[in-house]
């Protein structure tokens, strides 16, 4: 059987990556195609838990390397545990957030360097890299003044940060898609909800046919 393919959503904050990623599911699931949602940090037990730990709002003195650590730590075991059984399976993983998330948080955003967080990553996920990463591209003044609105939301300890970090996260994923073209596809997250999901409806029947 083929591996399936591993499709991961990327972008800052209120890019709208997360509504999204659910309605491709949705969309995929009516058209009888075989795949999951899941989600970094978390997706399964143990993540879940080390998720809480990184984005407690309590947690105002953690290390950024610490933080960087956690992220891969989860990562690495959701990973073995709910992607790569469902990729040999031959399974479209549909997933929300990966290893470019901590290039452009901690390795750009935080300074702490893209080059030791691609290689604490690399040691954490070997071979699995994803097949395709759409970067949903957006200002942080629109995508916070998104996440403002909508009032249900849970603030997380990585939002509290001030605007010129979420200017350096989206400035980091502009340096990682101009230097891996091959492996992204960035989407002007900007329009309404509807452009954004036909675009990456398109782009995402293309890539699995
Ligand atoms: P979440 O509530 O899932 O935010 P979003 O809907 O924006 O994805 O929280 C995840 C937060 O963790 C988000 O602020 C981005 C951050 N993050 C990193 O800093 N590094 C990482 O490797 C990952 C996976 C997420």
């Amino acid at each position: 059987m083929n591996r399936g393919k591993f499709i991961v959503f990327e972008g800052g904050e209120g890019s709208g990556k997360s509504t999204i990623l659910e309605m491709i599911y949705e969309y995929l699931i009516e058209n009888n195609i075989n795949c999951i949602k899941t989600r970094e940090p978390g997706g399964i037990q143990i993540s879940e838990d080390i998720r809480k730990i990184i984005l407690d709002t309590k947690n105002t003195s953690m290390d950024g390397k610490t933080e960087a650590l956690l992220y891969t730590a989860a990562r690495r075991q959701h990973l073995v545990e709910r992607v790569v059984p469902k990729l040999n399976d031959g399974v479209i993983v549909l997933c929300d957030r990966f290893i470019y998330s901590s290039l452009a948080y901690q390795g750009y955003a935080r300074g702490i360097g893209m080059s030791d967080i691609y290689q604490i990553n690399k040691f954490a996920v070997g071979e699995y890299m994803p097949d395709l990463n759409i970067l949903f591209d957006v200002s942080p003044q629109i995508g916070l003044s998104r996440i403002n609105k909508n009032k249900g939301r849970e603030v997380n300890r990585l939002d509290l940060e001030k605007m010129d970090f979420h200017n350096k996260v989206r400035e980091g994923y502009h340096k990682l898609y101009e230097g891996n073209k091959d492996k992204f596809i960035k989407i002007d997250a900007e329009k309404s909800i509807e452009e954004v999901f036909s675009e990456v409806k398109e782009i995402i029947i293309n890539f699995i046919e």
